[in-house]
């Protein structure tokens, strides 16, 4: 259902689908070669429906790493982006990670270049390197923790209070870090391009037709959208928050995707897409190249596959491993 207005795009509201369809051909094969090959699947929140339907885990960053660190699958498929199917691969180096697109990369990992990190680093020497887990395996290498929007704050409170953090690449994640904790930190200058498209006014006209919907706003948001918000949280704790308020409606901003999850485990409440200036909602280009046939052909041929240098893998794995430890 859309409702529309003169100045802005119509919305989209997203409700449960009250009759499900049985899986399609192509999923079942992808869940037969799945099996045959023991395989997992583990599948990022903003992933089209059909591929969250048939995967062995839909969660956050910080979900899929833990899972990625537990599984005992042979093979890893990762139904998300790169920087993802990497801590998987880091986590796992014996396994075969696939990724059903190469080219699924990231905006905001490609803002922090590790030439220009490990430049930065030598001028400035002395800084303790958070990095948000949405950068390269070479900038996680380069850096002394790594974190994610839902341990973030968690992270940050436990660096020893004597050094002085440089949070990377999120500047937009960062500041609301230093909102959270009172640390000061130095802000890599580097942003998400799908959730800086999300304004003040858009959000603002959106209230109007939804003034009880409490607004939903990850972190990657700019600071005038996150002041609007009643929750700012990762994808994995939108869930939590959306089930446990007594509200029926909510307003979301964050990528699209999102919203198959939201209505597939809250069928009771529905869910408004955050609209940006110009568009109804906000889809990532990158998530969204992961396909259905790419999934099948991937598995099928047990390619495109993840492959980093081993001694990356040993300098990446240690803030990673000091992540999990510390959340
Ligand atoms: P989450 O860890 O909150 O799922 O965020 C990942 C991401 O890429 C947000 O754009
Ligand atoms: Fe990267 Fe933004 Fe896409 Fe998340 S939504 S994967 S931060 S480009």
């Amino acid at each position: 259902m859309s409702v529309t207005s003169k100045e802005s795009p119509p919305l989209q509201i997203f409700r449960h689908n009250e009759s499900p369809s049985d899986l399609s051909a192509e999923q079942k094969e992808i869940v037969r070669l799945k099996e045959e090959s023991n395989a997992v699947i583990l599948c990022h929140n903003y992933q089209i429906d059909p591929i969250q339907q048939i995967a062995d885990y839909v969660g956050d960053s910080l979900g899929l790493a833990r899972q990625a660190a537990e599984t005992d699958a042979d093979v890893i498929v990762f139904c998300g982006v790169h920087f993802m199917a990497e801590t998987a691969k880091i986590l796992n180096p014996g396994k075969k990670v696939l990724l059903p697109d190469l080219d699924a990369g990231c905006s905001l990992s490609d803002s922090c270049p590790a030439d220009k990190l490990a430049d930065y680093k030598e001028k400035n020497p002395g800084l303790y390197v958070v990095a948000y887990v949405n950068c390269s395996a070479a900038v996680k290498a380069l850096s002394d923790v790594i974190c994610t929007s839902g341990n973030a704050k968690q992270i940050v409170d436990q660096v020893p209070q004597d050094r002085e953090i440089l949070f990377v690449p999120d500047q937009n994640l960062g500041q609301w870090v230093i909102g959270q904790t009172g640390r000061p930190m130095r802000l890599w200058p580097g942003s998400c391009y799908a959730h800086v498209l999300f304004t003040k006014e858009s959000i603002e006209r959106c209230r109007i037709e939804y003034p009880d919907a409490p607004v939903v706003a990850h972190p990657e948001c700019v600071e005038t959208v996150r002041d609007l918000a009643d929750e700012v949280c990762s994808t994995e704790k939108m869930v939590s928050y959306c089930r446990e308020s007594s509200a029926n409606s909510f307003i979301i901003l964050t990528e699209a995707g999102m919203m198959h999850r939201l209505t597939r485990e809250l069928p009771d409440k529905s869910f408004v897409a955050g609209p940006t200036g110009h568009c109804a909602c906000n889809d990532c280009r990158f998530m969204k190249m992961n396909t259905l046939p790419k999934l099948l052909s991937c598995l099928k041929g047990q390619s495109p596959e993840i492959t980093l240098d081993d001694t990356l893998i040993e300098q990446a794995k240690l803030p990673i491993e000091r992540m999990l430890e510390w959340s």
